[in-house]
């Protein structure tokens, strides 16, 4: 199968998009056909600088490639450097009625945020559709709050083929529930756009201060807890196995079990967990340009894939004449 999925350089990647998205992928890698990419286009509705976008994308890829995305068995690459996306996204606007994207969730939720809207955020979920469609990708690995956008790229595809007849796969979410939706520091989903993130790499301290900062609610030591109710549970039992999670989950029911101690125990597992891939990104970090390299040549093979397709397009929609 051929599995895609993105992932924007907004901001330091978070233990959210590394269960949702970056370690399944990694999983795909060994059994599937995997495309992997960071989509700088997507992170300019909201970045505007262009230092900060620049570090963040090359900062991403360095994340991915320390946990284990290996470019030499797939192919990963930046989103900008296949300008056919672009081509095939106006292409797509012109079959993609208005009322699909004002429904759109995330939209309106951005705008509801006070983020004042542009049309670059509104016609996002057009732009993911081309990303999907262009490399005919079938599984599409991500977290529950891209449910809708993946409808959205549905819709377009089988409009597109109704109107010009077969082109384009129509592609599947692939959405784990128990991973669906992974709270940050304030017990909402964790996003680099709301500032609740713990990040893959941070330092030690920055890490321990991320961790001491979830928020708990008022019960005493002594107080026996329901852990099903406790983001801090919740984010615990990412890092360990189903035995050791039930086992945190006694304690925090047998009552005598401070949030201040479950907080130091959790900080150890996530600093303990990656702490294999931190040695991998200091080694990135020395070599930027080779990792510039490695985006280079996964865009040359990505090209390859959306040309192919762009060619179909171009014939069937009567541009060329
Ligand atoms: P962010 O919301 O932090 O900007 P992205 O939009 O780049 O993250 O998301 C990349 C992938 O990670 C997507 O598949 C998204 O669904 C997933 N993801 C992000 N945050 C979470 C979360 N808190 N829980 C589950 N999945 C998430
Ligand atoms: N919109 C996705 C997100 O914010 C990122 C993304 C862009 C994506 N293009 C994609 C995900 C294509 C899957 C497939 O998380």
């Amino acid at each position: 199968m051929r599995v895609l999925s993105g992932i924007q350089p907004s901001g330091g990647l978070h233990i959210g998009n590394y269960f949702a998205m970056m370690r399944r992928m990694i999983d795909f890698q060994n059994t599937d056909e995997l495309f992997c990419f960071i989509v700088n286009f997507h992170a300019m509705t909201t970045v505007h600088d262009p230092n900060k976008l620049r570090e963040g994308t090359l900062s991403a890829a360095m994340d991915f490639i320390a946990v284990g995305l290996d470019p030499a068995r797939s192919y990963f690459w930046v989103q900008s450097d296949v300008p056919e996306v672009t081509e095939l996204t106006w292409i797509l606007s012109c079959l993609t009625p208005m009322g699909l994207l004002e429904r759109c969730v995330s939209y309106k939720d951005k705008i509801a945020s006070g983020i004042s809207p542009n049309h670059g955020i509104f016609a996002y979920p057009v732009l993911m559709a081309s990303d999907i469609l262009a490399y005919q990708a079938q599984i599409i690995p991500v977290g529950q709050d891209q449910k809708q956008h993946l409808e959205v790229t549905r819709d377009i595809a089988i409009k597109f083929n109704n109107v010009y007849g077969d082109t384009f796969v129509v592609p599947e979410a692939a959405i784990d529930d128990e991973l669906a939706v992974i709270p940050g520091t304030d017990g909402q989903k964790m996003s680099k756009s709301y500032g609740n993130t713990i990040e893959i790499f941070s330092t030690e301290k920055e890490l321990r201060e991320k961790i001491f900062s979830i928020k708990t609610d008022s019960a005493t030591v002594q107080d026996k807890k329901d852990p099903e109710k406790s983001t801090l549970y919740d984010i615990y039992k990412l890092f360990v196995s189903s035995g050791d999670a039930e086992i945190m989950a006694e304690r925090f029911r047998a009552g005598g079990l401070g949030y201040a101690q479950v907080k130091k125990e959790l900080f150890d597992v996530i600093w303990e967990y990656f702490r294999p891939y931190r040695q991998q990104r200091e080694e990135l970090e020395k070599d930027p340009d080779g990792v510039r390299d490695i985006l280079r040549m996964g865009a040359e093979k990505a090209r390859h894939v959306a040309t192919e397709t762009m060619e179909l397009v171009r014939e069937r929609i009567g541009i060329r004449y």
